[in-house]
This record gives structure tokens, C-alpha cells and sequence, in this order.
């Protein structure tokens, strides 16, 4: 496993480890003043407080990444994807690359992920809902596929498709309403950024279809619903994309969705939130929110001069 290089918000995987070993670990995502930071303490090793007093992160198991999920396809309860996507059929898997780029195609997942180093990452993953854990993931940099699709001078953002197939997903007998698939989309300085992350599995085994098998997007700094599932298709456009959620209830979501602890969803406050915690499902710590979810010191710098809440 070749390990690319750090970056602050990572926590480093020296090595990919099964679950007892990555949980028996103590890790701290340290932030200071909202600015992500992290550091890897090793077994054992003495604990340095975190530099802005934020709690302790450790890794949520793989039980709670599991069964407590979003994927509406499979049902609106959080436990409705565990139950019903083995439904899901995810081999063969055929990625389209369409829209202003150079290097159009319908590839097979394999071809779409082999020219890339697969890497560990441990991420916070921040749900709209204000629930938090933290995740070790396996993928890669999301820009290596985009530099590879060649993309236009003309091309300005990026959007992605989820499979929709009412075969498979249950969803269609029990609300209706959102108009499949499920669409989302970044700006393509967003995308090319180090941080996001396709993602093909977690705690170095095979992404479980519940959490968007087999191919997913992570981006870590911004609320989990930017976090498409399932991916079948990527296309850059010249405009901003239409996404599920943003079209839904424009008041509520945003396009940018960047995690903010000073803008309220208009039902419900984003100064905390509930970081899924202690073994149990359900059983919870509430901590503070942090800016961009603690990689504002990576990211902050794509949104210079961007009202945001505006743009939120
Ligand atoms: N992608 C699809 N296709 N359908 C969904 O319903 N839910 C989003 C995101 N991606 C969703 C999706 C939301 S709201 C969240 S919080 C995350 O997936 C949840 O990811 P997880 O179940 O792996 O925690």
C-alpha cells in the first residue's frame, strides 16, 4: 500500500489494518481554532491535548458506519440501507465520463480505478442532519480521474449521477418524490482538490453497499449529502448542475454546502452536533461544529471573497 504524501487533515495509515487494531488506536483529529490538524498517537503513547480542547475522535466502528445511514433509495429509516441494499447489484459497474472534456467514455469500474494509488483516509463525516463520525475510508484523489477525462477550459463544474434503478431500489413503492437519481455536483477547482476523495471501501475491506458500493464520493468538508453514492456517471458542464437536495428545498440546502457552525439550516441549529459514539447505536456525545469541518486550513482559501452565507 503506498501512502501518498501527509496532509494536515489526514490521519496518516501506516499500514491498513483490520478493524480491532484500527479502533484499539488512538487517533486525534486536533483542530485549532477551526483549522484541521492532525496527529497519529501511536499505541500507548501519552495524550497530548487536543489544541482547541475539541474531544477525543475516535474512530466510530464498523458496526455504527454501518448500520446508521443515508440512502434514501433504500428507504428514509437509518437503518433501511442495511436492510435492503444487498439488492443492490454492483458488478459489472460501467462509469460514464460525458459533457466538456476531452476524454468521453463508459468505463468499467475496474479501468476507471486502476491507473490510481489506492490510499487510507481518515475523514470526519458530517451529516446535514447534525450527526458526526469519523470513518477511515479507502479510495483515491477524485483529480486523478478528472485529469484523466481531460477536461475543457470550458469546463467549470463537475456533477454525478447515482444509479437509479427501481428494480433494485425500494424506494420507488414508498415516497416517491425526489426526482431519481440522485444528482450532485462541485465546482471543479472543489473536485480537483486533494481532499476529495472517490471511495471504494472502509476499514480496508470492500465498501458494503449501504454506504454507496461501489464507487462513492467523499468530501470531507462539506456536509455528508454532497457525498454521492453509487456513482454511475460524471459530467462536466460549463454551468452550475442541478442537485437533489439543492433543487428540493433550495432554502435549506445549498449548492456549496461547506460544514458552517454560524448558518442554520432553517430548522434546526449547526452549532453542534451528535457525534455517534460509544459502541451502542444511538448512544451519542454532542460536540462543537468546527468550520469546514476542521479543513478550512486546506480549503478556506477556494471560497476568498465568497459571501457565504449567500452562498451557503
Ligand atoms: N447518495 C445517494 N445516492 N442517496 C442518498 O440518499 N444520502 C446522502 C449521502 N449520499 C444519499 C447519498 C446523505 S444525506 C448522507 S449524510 C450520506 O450519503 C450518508 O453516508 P453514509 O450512509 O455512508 O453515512
Amino acid at each position: 500500500m503506498i501512502i501518498r504524501s501527509r496532509k494536515k487533515s489526514d490521519i496518516p495509515s501506516s499500514e491498513i489494518t483490520p478493524e480491532p487494531a484500527y479502533i484499539d488506536r488512538r487517533r486525534f483529529l486536533g483542530t485549532s481554532a477551526g483549522i484541521g490538524a492532525a496527529a497519529f498517537l501511536a499505541p500507548g503513547a501519552a495524550a497530548a491535548a487536543p489544541p482547541s480542547g475539541r474531544q477525543d475522535e475516535k474512530l466510530n466502528t464498523w458496526e455504527e458506519i454501518t448500520t446508521h445511514n443515508n440512502f434514501y433509495e433504500f428507504g428514509l429509516d437509518k437503518k433501511d440501507p442495511s436492510r435492503n441494499a444487498h439488492a443492490l447489484v454492483t458488478k459489472p459497474w460501467t462509469v460514464k465520463v460525458d459533457g466538456l472534456c476531452n476524454k468521453p467514455g463508459d468505463y468499467r469500474l475496474e479501468d476507471f480505478i486502476h491507473p490510481s494509488t489506492i490510499e487510507d483516509r481518515v475523514y470526519r463525516f458530517r451529516c446535514v442532519e447534525a450527526w458526526s463520525m469519523v470513518i477511515p475510508w479507502r479510495g483515491f484523489p477524485l483529480a486523478d480521474v478528472i485529469n484523466r477525462a481531460e477536461p475543457d477550459p470550458g469546463a467549470n463544474y463537475v456533477s454525478f449521477e447515482t444509479l437509479w434503478d427501481p428494480e433494485q431500489m425500494p424506494e420507488r413503492r414508498w415516497r416517491p418524490v425526489i426526482g431519481w437519481p440522485y444528482r450532485e455536483g462541485l465546482r471543479l477547482d472543489e473536485a480537483l482538490h486533494p481532499l476529495s476523495l472517490l471511495v471504494t471501501g472502509l476499514y480496508g475491506k470492500t465498501l458494503p453497499n449501504q454506504n454507496g458500493a461501489p464507487l462513492r464520493l467523499i468530501v470531507p468538508w462539506k456536509y455528508g449529502f454532497k457525498s454521492i453514492k453509487s456513482v454511475v456517471r460524471m459530467t462536466f458542464t460549463a454551468e452550475e448542475p442541478p442537485t437533489t437536495w439543492a433543487t428540493q428545498s433550495p432554502r435549506e440546502y445549498g449548492f456549496y454546502s461547506n460544514v458552517n457552525p454560524d448558518v442554520r439550516h432553517p430548522r434546526w441549529s449547526q452549532a453542534t452536533e451528535k457525534r455517534i459514539d460509544g459502541g451502542k447505536l444511538f448512544g451519542y456525545r454532542r460536540i462543537d461544529t468546527v468550520f469546514m469541518n476542521g479543513y478550512a486550513d486546506e480549503v478556506a482559501h477556494l471560497y476568498e471573497g465568497m459571501d457565504l452565507k449567500k452562498y451557503f
